[in-house]
């Protein structure tokens, strides 16, 4: 597929059309087009403006998170943009993905915007969301350009993205040019969230340092480490969603013996693409000795009948909150003796892990609690030599355990990945966190310290966990877990 040619465009073009810094136009097959044909293009379209729209519902979420950046950097000139398109090759895109800052902000999700909070003289802000207005027609904008509606689809006009949002909305290529200005006649101290739009960082840097950036970026992390209700609504939703995908692949498990892993990776795709915005990270389809291989992406493996599959995937929805769920199956329905007694001990460990969930523990709790149980039975097999506490203490389980038992979940998979330690790490749990709990037993296929049964074997359980007032509510119940539940749920579906 190709736009059509940038001569096309001169054609058609005003002054206008030259001006469009949207895209550089695409080069194409078709010849120079007619004045007759532009004059054409230019009318007899229907006025299809919406005119009843209502806010959406997180904009009344996303106004109160605004209020709270607001007041933390009062005077400040405060800019988070949504990023832009990557090239994949020549004039191929990857789908776009607005950055979580930004969705978190406004509720949007649209390429190339950006969020501007101006400081008022009272240490409040005005917010305004730029954002790339509907096509023009009358320059040809609209069929000429590769980000023209004709190409692309309708988009929201500024005067519907400004109901539905409840934030003012201005045209999004002003950006630049109004924040330079705004610099200039009113000077104020300005915090960009780095590393999405390298074109507003130029036009600020004189204005911006490393280091008030990195306060806003942190700050907007921990903003995002209690979920409100309409969040968890959307954890929930994604976790939903998520089972449906598991129960698919199950349903999909001969298939999948016949290819690859990649019939598993497919089938769960589907069900991410069908329910939600999207997979919320590359699904990891892990097969027989793949399950020791703790990001395998590759999904290109066997899957055979006698073995475990490690399936780690969640599906993000609609509104981009994604659900982070493990489960290890055994692929013809039922664990031998071993596979057993490796699942058994991740699911107690889970289970203490979980157990440890509560506001006011630590964070560090359910890691401890899990690891502690993984220990003991590393220990109890004659794996490593004991006693546990001194196993733990040097921490030698970790050569089996290797990873931490969990991590903050939302909008981004490793939710809040810059919070300062005393915020995340060294924190206490609080009501409206979501964290998964996920510990591991993985015995490498060429670790010659493990009897050879154990080898190639690997097994991990991972649940999406809400703390709640009195304690905790795993999201991903519905989805069976301990090893009886998964053989009777997997007849069920494949019997
Ligand atoms: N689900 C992948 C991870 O937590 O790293
Ligand atoms: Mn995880």
């Amino acid at each position: 597929m190709n736009d059509a040619t940038e001569a096309a465009a001169e054609a058609a073009g005003t002054e206008e059309a030259e001006a469009t810094p949207i895209k550089a136009r695409k080069n194409g097959l078709y010849p120079a087009l007619s004045d007759e044909l532009a004059e054409v293009m230019k009318s007899g379209w229907a006025d299809t403006e919406r005119r009843d729209l209502a806010p959406a519902e997180q904009s009344a979420y996303a106004a109160k998170r605004r209020a709270a950046l607001s007041a933390r950097f009062p005077g400040d000139r405060l800019v988070i943009p949504a990023g832009s398109l990557k090239t994949r090759a020549n004039d191929t895109e990857y789908p776009f993905r607005a950055s979580s800052e930004y969705v978190h902000l406004t509720g949007d999700q649209t390429q190339d915007a950006v969020l501007v909070l101006e400081p008022r003289g009272d240490g409040g802000h005005d917010a305004t969301a730029y954002l790339l207005p509907r096509s023009d027609r009358g320059n040809g904008e609209f069929w000429l350009d590769g980000q023209g509606e004709l190409w692309v689809g309708r988009r929201h006009s500024l005067a519907e993205a400004e109901a539905l949002l409840g934030l003012a909305t201005r045209d999004v290529r002003k950006a630049a040019d109004e924040l330079a200005l705004a610099a200039d006649e009113r000077p104020a101290p300005t915090r960009i969230v780095r590393s999405y739009d390298a074109g507003l960082e130029a036009v600020l840097a004189e204005h911006t340092t490393r280091h008030g950036d990195e306060e806003l970026r942190v700050f907007l992390s921990e903003l995002r480490l209690v979920k409100d209700e309409w969040e968890v609504g959307q954890l929930q939703a994604a976790c939903d969603a998520t089972t449906k995908g598991f129960t698919d692949v199950v349903r999909e498990l001969a298939q999948a013996v016949a290819s690859s892993e990649r019939w598993i990776e497919g089938t769960f795709y589907r069900r991410a693409r069908v329910e939600g915005n999207d997979i919320g990270y590359g699904s990891i389809c892990a097969a027989g000795p793949h399950a020791t291989t703790l990001h395998w992406v590759r999904n290109d493996g066997e899957v055979r009948p006698g073995e475990l599959l490690l399936l780690d995937a969640g599906v993000e929805t609609h509104t981009l909150y994604t659900a982070d769920v493990t489960r290890t199956l055994p692929i013809d329905g039922s664990f031998n003796a071993l596979q057993r007694r490796i699942y058994d001990a991740v699911y107690d460990a889970q289970e203490a892990g979980i157990a440890a969930v509560r506001p006011g523990a630590r964070y560090r709790d359910f890691h401890e609690a899990a690891q502690q149980v993984l220990t003991e039975r590393l220990v109890e097999w004659g794996l490593v030599e004991g006693p546990v506490e001194r196993v733990l203490e040097l921490g030698l389980q970790r050569r089996w355990t290797l990873h931490g038992t969990g991590h903050m979940l939302g909008l981004d998979v490793h939710d809040c990945a810059q919070a300062r330690t005393e915020a995340y790490v060294d924190c206490e749990l609080e009501a409206g966190m979501v964290l998964t709990v996920e510990p591991g037993l993985y015995f490498q296929a060429d670790d010659l310290t493990v009897p050879e049964e154990y080898r190639g074997i690997g097994v991990r359980i991972e649940d999406d966990i809400l703390v709640t007032a009195d304690g905790s509510r795993n999201l991903s119940a519905a989805l069976p877990r301990s090893a009886s539940e998964v053989e009777a749920w997997m007849a069920g579906l494949t019997g």
